[in-house]
């Protein structure tokens, strides 16, 4: 039987295609019950509908202040009682309370081998820094950003002549490959 999982986006939502496509074999342990996008026009709202996913949107200006914002996203999420609340992409900073209410259960992907870049901006600070490798890593969600455990991790050999923009591209196929198997080792 397949455990359910959650997934929350901003935008584009690359890495919820590729958990998507990982939840099409039969043996893989989870399976989406929903999409949660804090903006309307999140081109990722397309590709869960395309492949028949229940989608929400909960957006911050919908309500009058971050706390009721919350509410009404942690009242959806119980309601569908999640193994694990995947963060994909999802650009919103969430509350303690939030996070304590799931504690153990938020999961999301970075583009950077943490600890080393927090925050945004990572491909150019690791190119500005002439590092020898970047990566990606997925952690467990915590108070503090992008500080949580450690369940997964691979790098990347920067080359001469990447930029940010190839940089970023080669970073993100990685993403790809390491979110959802980090799902299911998590899940097995
Ligand atoms: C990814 O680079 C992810 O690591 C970061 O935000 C980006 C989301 O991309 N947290 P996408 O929406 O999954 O395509």
């Amino acid at each position: 039987m397949k455990k359910n999982i959650i997934v929350l986006i901003s935008g584009r939502g690359s890495n919820l295609k590729s958990i998507i496509n990982a939840t099409k074999d039969k043996n893989y342990p989870a399976s989406i019950s929903l999409v949660i996008s804090d903006n309307k026009n999140a081109l990722g709202l397309r590709i869960a509908q395309n492949n028949d996913i229940n989608t929400l949107i909960v957006e911050r200006e919908a309500f009058t202040n971050i706390y009721s914002f919350e509410k009404n996203l942690i009242e959806k999420i119980t309601f569908h009682s999640p193994y694990l609340i995947c963060l994909a992409g999802f650009m919103r900073v969430l509350s303690n309370k939030f996070i304590d209410k799931f504690r153990g259960k938020i999961i999301n992907i970075h583009p950077s081998l943490l600890p080393k870049y927090k925050g945004l901006n990572t491909h150019e600070k690791a190119i500005n820094a002439r590092d020898e490798y970047a990566g990606c890593t997925v952690h467990y969600v915590t108070e503090q950003l992008d500080s949580g455990k450690i369940i997964s991790q691979q790098k990347i050999r920067i080359e001469k002549n990447d930029n940010i923009e190839t940089l970023s591209k080669k970073v993100l196929e990685v993403e790809h490959k390491i979110y959802p198997e980090a799902i299911k080792l998590l899940l097995s």
